[in-house]
């Protein structure tokens, strides 16, 4: 095995992104891609077990790919992609699967929390983790780059490539997870983490108009103007910093442990600095939604990249288990 050194995510088309997407997780796969082999995808196979509407995923699954590219990732740096395009890793997700015990999956809390709350989850639900691992797996990744709630995941992961390796020869690369830096925990309209799945976010590409109006939304508390106000602890200051420049955010806390200001303020001059930090970025976003072809294009090479690399492990696999009868 070479000494390449392969980085991997996937992310989920189920909405437009929005900053905690960006903050979170985009900005980092971005910056990953100068360093290592990088391979992302579009997880719309992921996507089926919440989404069950096919244009919804078809739009969802193009938008996903033209936000990632606005926002910076290079398609000569890193390989885009989308899940379904690589074959090589639903039969990987089998032949990992013969050797995954029900516990281990019983554990895992995406079905866990909706077996919880009584709700009955499928198959798909069920072996996600499985078909995670197969993503992983299939392109010899050393490092995968997600979120703390995926850390989980790439312990399963590494669970069935140790068992896999034990049981039929040393055959999978071990990956390690990167967990993403929590210090982007990026806080939502209501102060809650934003997340899709509480209706608190801001997208990356919301129409400027539209995002001023959420961002004059913002909950936050009714104290005087005069008091002086903690900046450390308020999430239209996080907001803020994650937009300001070391100097805007010094003045801005200092603005605030003084007291006198209203948040009014402090929600406009975020306003104008979002704007700016993606106004190029909007404008990339223009120029390729007006270029489908050259979109596709990139998906195309992207899957090509990808089927190579899982094609080779594919084969390693299959001489591994004896699927590869032939020889
Ligand atoms: P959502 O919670 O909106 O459904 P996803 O679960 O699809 O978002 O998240 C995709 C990626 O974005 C994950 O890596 C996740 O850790 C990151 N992410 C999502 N929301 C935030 C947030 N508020 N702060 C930081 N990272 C986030
Ligand atoms: N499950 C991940 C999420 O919901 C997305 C994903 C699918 C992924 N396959 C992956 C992430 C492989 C990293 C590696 O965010």
């Amino acid at each position: 095995m070479s000494n390449v050194q392969r980085v991997l995510s996937g992310i989920q088309p189920t909405g437009r992104f929005h900053w905690g997407n960006y903050f979170g997780a985009i900005r980092q796969y971005i910056a990953l891609q100068e360093e290592y082999e990088a391979y992302y995808f579009i997880a719309n196979l992921h996507a089926l077990t919440t989404i069950r509407d096919a244009q919804t995923l078809r739009q969802n699954t193009l938008d996903a790919a033209i936000d990632l590219l606005a926002l910076g990732l290079d398609p000569d740096k890193a390989a885009l992609f989308v899940h379904s395009d690589v074959p090589e890793v639903t039969e990987l997700c089998w032949i990992l699967m013969t050797g995954t015990p029900m516990g281990l999956l019983e554990r895992c809390h995406a079905y866990k929390e909706k077996k919880a709350k009584g709700l009955t989850a499928d198959a798909g639900l069920f072996t996600y983790p499985v078909l995670m691992a197969a993503d992983i797996l299939a392109y010899d990744s050393n490092l995968v780059p997600v979120g703390e709630d995926q850390v989980q995941h790439i312990e399963v992961t590494r669970d069935l490539a140790r068992s896999f390796n034990h049981h039929f020869g040393e055959t999978f690369v071990m990956p390690k997870a990167h967990v993403l830096e929590q210090a982007a925990r990026v806080p939502g309209t209501d102060g809650e983490k934003m997340s899709k799945s509480y209706g608190n976010t801001i997208e990356i590409f919301e129409d400027p108009k539209t995002m001023r109006k959420k961002i004059m939304r913002i909950q936050t508390d009714s104290r005087p103007m005069e008091e002086p106000k903690d900046p450390d602890t308020d999430h239209l200051f996080q907001l803020y910093s994650l937009f300001a420049d070391e100097a805007q955010r010094a003045e801005m806390a200092e603005t605030y442990r003084r007291g006198h200001f209203g948040y009014g303020m402090v929600k406009k001059a975020l306003a104008d600095l979002a704007e700016a930090y993606f106004a190029e970025a909007r404008k990339k976003r223009a120029a390729l939604a007006a270029d489908p072809n050259y979109v596709r294009q990139v998906l195309r090479d992207g899957t090509e990249k990808a089927r190579a690399k899982a094609g080779e492990v594919l084969e390693r696999v299959r001489r591994a288990c004896g699927t590869a009868w032939w020889g």
